[in-house]
């Protein structure tokens, strides 16, 4: 089949020629040089095709190569996650079948305000909230119990989340509110913190969903006055992981709590448009209530981490995942 990988890139105007040459130095880990090499393993015909800030030259590529399916890697656009769902847009406006979230999903699951109402409407728990925009006067709903962790409303990968997040009164509140405003130049949203296992749910399908093999994150040895929350540095900073013995694994789970994942999971993808694959983020509270975090359309692929891994563990190796995307889009 002929795919077309889209990918956002420093190097807007490599061509494929190019992006095979550093693929073939593996210099670097990216998702997309990893799911070319497997398409091509699969005997695709393959381009990689970039994108940057110019929407003409990927659609001039893709014009000219003809593709029967587009893997779409792009995770921004113009330097912008907030322009990520643009790109399947622009895909979708050419007639051009890609892999992955529809552009709604990826706008909607962005938006964590928005995706927890659509997630509530639907029956699924999400954490109380409220969101605060620039400018508006400062108003907690009376309803909203503290602890409570502020994050930024469009963010992803745990950008603006540290320790500080969790506050615990409205001067706390207030400050931190201001913070993402300021750092960030967006709306915050405040949510009651979920104490609970943190579990990170990988899925592959549309009609029937399969479920990964489910992955927790053990916090280790955070001191007492410490969150168990993954911020940024618990999600990134590999010396501090190790510092605090941060790790994850598969969790063990007893068949009834896995049941309920797995209809969650099943809820959450379809009420969030979803296709082909995602990862859900949850908490699992000590009475065994299943809150959705947040829901992500377009997770890390790369190979050797983390839904590569959990697929590994299904028995999916990672050449057999990448197909398995795309037979899930040429299905649909
Ligand atoms: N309401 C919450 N209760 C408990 N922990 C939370 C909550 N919101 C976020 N966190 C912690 O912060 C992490 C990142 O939050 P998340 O909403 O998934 O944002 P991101 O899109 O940056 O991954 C979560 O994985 C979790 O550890
Ligand atoms: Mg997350």
């Amino acid at each position: 089949m002929k795919i077309a990988v889209v990918f956002d890139t420093p190097h807007p105007d490599w061509d494929d020629a190019d992006y095979r040459k550093e693929m073939a130095e593996g210099k670097v880990e990216e998702a997309e040089y990893d799911v070319a090499q497997a398409l091509i393993q699969n005997d695709h015909e393959v381009r990689l095709v970039g994108i940057k800030d110019d929407v003409r030259p990927m659609v001039d590529r893709l014009a000219a190569f003809e593709p029967a399916l587009v893997f779409n890697c792009c995770e921004s656009f113009r330097g912008s996650a907030q322009l990520e769902y643009g790109v399947a847009a622009v895909l979708e406006m050419h007639g051009w079948r890609h892999t992955g979230a529809t552009p709604t999903g990826l706008l909607v699951a962005r938006n964590k305000s928005m995706s927890k109402k659509i997630l509530k409407h639907h029956g699924i728990r999400v954490p109380e909230f409220a969101t605060f925009h620039p400018g508006d006067p400062f108003l907690r709903p009376s309803t909203l119990r503290f602890p409570l962790i502020v994050k930024p409303l469009l963010e992803d990968a745990s950008i603006g989340i540290a320790q500080a997040s969790v506050v615990a009164d409205d001067a706390g509140l207030a400050e931190r509110v201001a913070f993402i405003h300021d750092k960030f130049q967006q709306a915050a949203i405040a949510e009651e913190l979920i104490d609970g296992r943190e579990l990170y749910v990988g899925v592959v399908g549309n009609n029937k969903l399969e479920v990964l093999p489910i992955v927790e994150l053990h916090f280790g040895k955070l001191s007492r006055a410490e969150r168990r929350i993954a911020t940024y540095k618990a999600k990134w900073d590999e010396e501090y992981r190790d510092r605090h013995h941060i790790r994850s694994g598969f969790a063990r789970l007893s068949e009834a709590v896995r049941a309920k994942i797995r209809d969650v999971c099943d809820a959450a993808f379809h009420s969030l448009w979803l296709q082909d694959y995602g990862r859900l983020d949850l908490r699992l509270t000590h009475d065994h209530e299943v809150y959705v975090l947040e829901v992500n359309p377009n997770p890390f692929i790369a190979y050797g981490h983390e839904l590569a891994n959990a697929a590994e563990k299904a028995g999916m190796n990672y050449k057999a995942l990448i197909q398995r995307i795309v037979d899930e889009a040429g299905r649909r």
